[in-house]
């Protein structure tokens, strides 16, 4: 081919790399104005009075807004349990609940009246764990604290627990993890008077396009959102940004004045959401050879003030509660329930890790037990085709698990580098190695949840010169969805990666292609690319034929007319010159998918990415430092489009999914107040803890991808916890059910 599978340089390194691409904080207008953000400070407790008088005396304050000037104050993306600013008599709930915002001439002033604004609070007794959060006293928000919940019923749990040779029991606990972009969220609003426009640092430009429409009560065509190139999302800029947005665009509204509002990177620890901690109860058995036979979990996760995107986060957990196996007795709960604390919600992986985490773990466990390998014990309950995953989806295609275990076991030597690992613990007293896998299953895409929002628009427009302009609805935030889909135009019509320029999605020139989550944008966007393009294609061919070409060959990415080739800059030419239509767009959904949400049962996605990862882990007894040495890691995403940048993937999902496991923590002191608010303490990993990766794909081709291809996005994260706690458990002996696994937690432990 001619693109698509080659090396090539991402389309937006050089515009990123020499400071020419546009971030929110470039936007600047003429009389705009800088906004700030009031916070109460309190985690609980009901707001007694408001009083914005000394702050206006600010000089350079234009406005001060509170929840009296807000038009609809309802919020909230699956149910509307928050304000866009708390009500004097209404509840905050957690410390950074804005009750106010300022727009002033300068930042400084902005910042220094936000200070001055007098606020009275009636403290309610904060809930700040989850064991807490269960005794409903006090309630946090709704009717009860366990608010949400998700199951699955399959099979005959009790019955199979009675057939288990062995049955292993365990709980797990899991911490937050923040998203740590290197772009804080960041928008600047402008209503002229009679139409919005947002610009924004954003995964979902849709999300905030609805939002934004519903807080001002402005129709949807009135609103303009652009997302501005994006420094990093992970999760942490899906719903996030529309709180962010309502914030600007209300001052906008009130003042007709171009504002902006940066957060600093205080205030995004603080209002902005993490990872949800979690605990849960495994029940699982097994026969003696290894078998699955029965997982029974129930999982609380931490959701804090709000619910925001839980109930959706909960479908995935849910659903990947078993992991990658086939087992068919499957009883799951999963409970999503409020605190007093910063809201939790959408991070890469998505309420999977949590999960995965668990189950991988007693895997290990019950390898130890039975004396199985742990990757035996994984081989022998792995998919294939013709088999059921834990929901009870009949896999008919695109099935490669095993042979990412059979990878990852031949590129690590596996064999080998254990007797290694056995010879060096024999060797040192202080510093032990250790072993783990992981292998683990990942839904692509929105999923029988989230179908409704599970379809996407593409336009693919020729220039008379032959270079390419590309609209999509999904985002470039650092994944490197631009380059998919410059190499999939490139590949159908036969022009160089470098003249296919992809737009940054607009959400008045692009219609609604849902959001740019669960690793979606590469078969979503990417198909609605491919359509678009090869209409394109076909209509040349038309014009072609019609003018007297007889055999016409688009092949490998090349024209070859009467077997001649042309290059595509000639062949644009002409058909523009012979109005030829070169402007088509591609739209692509899925088939509904057939799940039943009272058992949890079902085909719950569209295709699945399977991931087998093997980490080789060395703690130090004496410091209890964890370090990963090395991992290999094998995903079947179906088709390779692009290989630089899919290995790019998997080397910063391990990294991150590292400092889930073994640094990144955040906490709150007594009253609710989070005490991690910058990089200083919240130990993100450095360009010095990385360690050496490899990666292997399988393609094992899903007909509805774009060339086959699947998603790689989350699943590159998702395999690297489990298989790091696994290791670290390898390494000491001592089975690690809490993550993070700091060096607090290894010394505790021993
Ligand atoms: N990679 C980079 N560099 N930056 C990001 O923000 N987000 C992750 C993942 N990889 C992210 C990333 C998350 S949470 C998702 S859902 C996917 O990318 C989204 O992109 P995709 O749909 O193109 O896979
Ligand atoms: Mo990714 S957590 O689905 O944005």
């Amino acid at each position: 081919m001619r693109a698509i599978g080659k090396k090539v340089r991402r389309i937006d390194a050089i515009e990123k790399a020499f400071g020419k691409a546009k971030f929110t904080n470039d936007m600047n207008f003429p009389k705009m104005l800088y906004a700030s953000v009031v916070y109460p400070g309190v985690a609980h407790g009901i707001l007694r009075s408001l009083n914005v008088e000394k702050a206006k005396e600010v000089e350079g304050v234009v406005k001060i807004a509170t929840y009296k000037d807000v038009p609809n104050n309802e919020m909230g993306i699956v149910t509307k349990d928050m304000h866009v600013l708390v009500p004097v008599g209404g509840k905050i709930r957690f410390e950074a609940d804005p009750i106010a915002l300022i727009a002033a001439e300068t930042k400084e002033a902005a910042e220094e009246a936000a200070e001055l604004v007098e606020f009275e609070v009636e403290e309610l007794k904060p809930v700040l764990t989850i064991d807490e959060a269960l005794k409903d006293d006090p309630i946090v928000n709704g009717e009860r604290n366990a608010a949400f919940h998700r199951k699955i019923r399959r099979g005959d749990i009790e019955k199979a627990f009675e057939e288990s040779d062995l049955v292993i029991e365990m709980d797990f606990e899991t911490g937050y993890q923040e998203h740590a972009y290197l772009e804080p969220q960041s928008v600047v609003a402008w209503w002229d008077g009679n139409t919005l426009t947002v610009y924004g640092s954003m995964q979902c430009p849709f999300y905030v396009h609805n939002d934004v429409a519903e807080v001002l009560k402005l129709p949807l065509n009135k609103v303009t959102v652009v997302q501005m190139e994006t420094g990093g999302g992970f999760g942490g800029k899906e719903d996030v940004p529309s709180y962010i947005a309502v914030k600007a665009a209300l001052l906008s509204y009130l003042t007709k004045r171009p504002v902006k509002l940066i957060y600093s990177r205080d205030m995004d620890f603080r209002e902005t959401s993490k990872r949800h901690p979690s605990k849960s109860h495994y029940k699982v058995g097994f026969t003696k050879d290894g078998k699955l036979k029965a997982v029974k979990a129930t999982v609380y996760l931490d959701m804090g003030a709000y619910s925001t995107l839980t109930p959706i986060v909960m479908y995935r957990s849910v659903t990947h509660a078993a992991s990658a196996y086939d087992v068919k007795n499957v009883f799951v709960d999963v409970y999503g329930v409020y605190t007093n604390k910063v809201p939790t919600g959408a991070f890469r992986g998505f309420g999977s890790p949590q999960v995965l985490f668990a189950m991988e773990r007693i895997m290990d466990e019950a390898a130890k037990k039975l004396g199985i390998d742990p990757w035996e014990i994984r081989y022998k309950n792995a998919l294939e085709i013709g088999k059921e995953t834990a929901t009870g989806h009949l896999l008919e295609e695109s099935v490669g698990a095993k042979e990412t275990l059979e990878i990852v076991k031949e590129i690590s030597d596996y064999d080998n580098l254990k007797e290694e690992v056995k010879k060096f613990n024999e060797g040192n007293k202080y510093k032990k190695r250790g072993l783990g896998w992981s292998h683990i299953i990942y839904g692509v895409s929105l999923g029988a949840a989230g179908q409704f929002l599970d379809a996407s628009s593409g336009e693919v427009h020729v220039k008379m010169d032959g270079s390419v302009l590309v609209m999509i609805g999904g985002t470039e935030m650092g994944q490197g969805a631009k380059t998919v889909m410059a190499l999939i135009v490139s590949e159908i019509l036969g022009v160089d990666v470098e003249n296919v320029r992809v737009m940054q999605p607009n959400t008045s020139i692009v219609q609604d292609s849902g959001p740019t989550v669960a690793s979606r944008t590469t078969v979503f966007s990417g198909n609605a690319v491919r359509i678009a393009a090869e209409r394109i294609r076909d209509n040349i061919i038309d014009y072609l034929k019609s003018s007297g070409a007889e055999d016409i060959k688009v092949e490998n990415g090349y024209w070859i007319v009467d077997g001649k080739e042309i290059p595509f800059s000639e062949i644009a030419r002409e058909a523009n010159a012979a109005n030829v239509k070169l402007a088509e767009m591609g739209w692509f959904s899925t088939p509904r998918l057939k799940y039943d949400f009272e058992t949890g049962t079902g085909e719950a996605y569209v295709s699945y990415t399977f991931s087998t990862q093997l980490s080789l882990v060395e703690v130090d007894l004496l410091t209890g430092r964890v370090e990963l040495k090395e991992a290999w890691v094998s995903h079947d995403i179906g088709k390779v489009l692009n290989p630089v940048g899919a290995e790019g993937q998997v080397e910063g999902g391990v990294v991150q999914g590292m400092g889930y496991a073994i640094s990144e923590e955040i906490k709150h002191d007594e009253k609710g107040r989070m005490i991690v608010t910058n990089f200083n303490n919240y130990i993100v990993p450095s360009i010095r803890d990385i360690p050496k990766v490899h990666v292997k794909f399988v393609e094992s081709p899903f007909s509805k991808g774009p060339f086959g291809a699947k998603g790689l996005g989350e699943p590159s994260l998702m395999s690297s916890p489990p298989s790091i706690a696994n290791a670290v458990s390898d390494a000491l002996g001592i089975p690690m059910n809490r993550l993070p696994i700091t060096p607090e937690e290894v010394l505790l432990r021993l």
